[in-house]
């Protein structure tokens, strides 16, 4: 196979500047990753250790095989609004008794684990991703269940995760709940619905309705270890498999679930002793560009990601704004779609759409890498078609059958992110770099349109047109979009998985590309209509 060459000058003034920019924003990352960790904050952190029980980050990394990585998903959820970054939930990949599973655990610390629309948002989009790829799921439990404030968004739409967990069990992926706290009203329904349950004695609170509850609607004068005790679930309703004498108890009886599960990945292995990239990751910080109208070619992201910097590419030649061609990464085979000039024109779509055909007929997983505009604009590309070869990237798109992962290097622009799979097309995961931006369309040009749609329409009506306002509206909605397609605006709202350090790449597609084998890889044969 062909191996990639490098043109970067790493003294160059250009690869200074790029990494520079990229260090400021993994500063800012690192910042908010650190208020994430902090949940509820020292105070509560304190109370919390205070009662002897262990943070949810204590408990995930007692619970994952020793130094095995943890692939930490939507950890700036709910970002900039009124909840606490990483939205009360800590949820990611990990491996348990060599088992890689999907981890869902409750912060306690943050409103006492409440669960607000954010929090829901994470919770459903764990157990998408667990029932997608066949992962099992652990579910570390202790939470004050609804936030209640917000329970008009919240209440009806909670009610899926107890329909994914019991459809996770019907599809014979194992669910286990590990109860250190309390699981009240519909939190009980997370060990009620779970094959497996383990409560924490005098810790675990499972009822459907707490003492004070129970007062208002029957009278009763309950004792809350009476109404939901380990000792009494696991003696008299039966609902605790296991009884956990404290939370390294649970944890180690939660490894030992996973280890009798007989659990067998239905993908294959990947292939043995895979070669690193010939070039340092490192790197990739000083290609980035700072500007991001300024492209930079993705082959040189590649020669920094793929098994012993090989790729073979695939119509190098032709719609050359987008390279596409055949690597392995991690000793698992791939098809990559990186975009190199930002626009995809008609030729870009066609290329792919063929592409991503051939990578079904031999059942290859694909990776986006997007950088991308959208598609082109103008008489000539309309009358040349660009719809319906937009259409046709999409299609394929769509109905692709092999496992999607995405990431967005740069730039996701307009129906550019729909074709590069983005998250309305189900790549199995989905990742931005730190820099990246989401949007529409970029905020100047957004900014624009409504600007000249303003001038048209006042023209029209035969009305005068205040330059001065719309000088104003068109900074005020610039800054706005500028805003909203800031990469933490879109990871705080789910709609990518999470923000990754790019020079961690090669490591997250190779655990992302490790979890989705866990289910079998098989691509579509037959595909709606193109429209030719
Ligand atoms: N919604 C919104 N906020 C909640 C909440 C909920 N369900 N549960 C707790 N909080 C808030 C508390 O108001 C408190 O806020 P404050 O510190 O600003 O005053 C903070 O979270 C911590 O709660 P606290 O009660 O001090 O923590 P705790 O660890 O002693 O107890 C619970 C935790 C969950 C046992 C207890 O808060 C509780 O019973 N909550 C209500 C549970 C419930 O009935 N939920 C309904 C589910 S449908």
């Amino acid at each position: 196979m062909a191996v990639l060459r490098t043109a970067v000058d790493v003294r160059g003034e250009t690869y200074r500047a790029n990494r520079a920019a990229q260090l400021a924003v993994l500063d800012q990352l690192n910042e908010q990753l650190e208020l994430a960790i902090a949940g509820g904050g020292e105070r509560y952190q304190r109370r919390h250790r205070d009662r002897g029980r262990l943070l949810v980050r204590e408990r995930i990394e007692l619970l994952l095989d020793r130094d095995s990585p943890f692939l930490e998903l939507s950890s700036l959820a709910a970002w900039g609004t009124e909840f606490t970054v990483g939205a009360s939930i800590v949820s990611g990949i990990g491996v348990v008794s060599g088992v890689e599973c999907v981890v869902i655990g409750h912060d306690p610390t943050v409103r006492g684990g409440a669960m607000n629309p954010y929090s829901l948002r994470k919770t459903l989009r764990a157990l998408e991703i667990a029932r997608v790829n066949r992962l099992p799921v652990i579910n570390l439990v202790e939470s004050g269940g609804a936030d209640l404030p917000t329970q008009a968004d919240l209440f009806v739409p909670a009610g899926r995760i107890f329909h994914e967990l019991t459809e996770l069990s019907a599809m014979a992926i194992p669910t286990v709940a590990l109860v250190f706290g309390n699981s009240t009203a519909g939190g009980a329904y997370v060990p009620g619905m779970c094959d497996y349950a383990v409560l924490v004695d005098t810790q675990a609170k499972v009822f459907l309705g707490g003492p004070p509850l129970v007062r208002m609607a029957t009278g009763e004068d309950a004792d809350d270890e009476a109404l939901g005790g380990a000792r009494m679930h696991s003696r008299v309703s039966g609902l605790s498999d296991h009884f956990a004498v404290d939370e390294c108890d649970a944890i180690r009886i939660g490894r030992e679930i996973i280890s009798r599960i007989n659990w067998r990945k239905l993908g294959r292995p990947p292939a043995p002793n895979p070669e690193p990239p010939r070039y340092d990751p490192d790197e990739i910080l000083g290609i980035i560009s700072s500007d991001v109208k300024v492209p930079f070619d993705p082959r040189e992201i590649l020669a920094r990601v793929v098994d012993g910097s090989e790729f073979d590419e695939y119509k190098s030649l032709y719609g050359s704004s987008l390279v596409t061609g055949w690597a392995s990464v991690h000793g698992h085979p791939v098809g990559i779609l990186a975009n190199h000039r930002g626009v995809l024109f008609s030729e870009e779509a066609k290329k792919a759409s063929e592409f991503i055909l051939l990578a079904n007929q031999t059942d290859t997983p694909l990776v986006f890498l997007q950088n991308t505009t959208g598609y082109m604009v103008g008489t000539s590309y309309e009358q040349g078609g660009i719809i319906k070869d937009g259409a046709k990237m999409i299609n394929a798109v769509t109905n692709s059958a092999v496992p999607h992962l995405t990431i967005n290097m740069a730039s996701s622009f307009g129906a550019g992110n729909y074709g590069m799979s983005g998250r309305a097309y189900d790549p199995r995961l989905m990742f931005s770099w730190p820099g990246a931006k989401l949007a529409v369309m970029g905020a100047a040009q957004l900014a624009g349109v409504l600007s000249i749609v303003g001038r048209a329409s006042a023209a029209s009506q035969g009305r005068p047109f205040d330059e001065e306002a719309d000088a104003k509206r068109t900074a005020a909605i610039e800054a706005q979009i500028e805003a909203e397609s800031h990469a933490f605006f879109v990871t705080a709202r789910l709609y990518d998985d999470g923000i990754i350090d790019p020079r961690d790449t090669r490591e997250v597609l190779g655990m992302s590309l490790s979890a989705v084998h866990s289910n079998t890889i098989t691509g579509r044969r037959g595909f709606g209509v193109f429209r030719m």
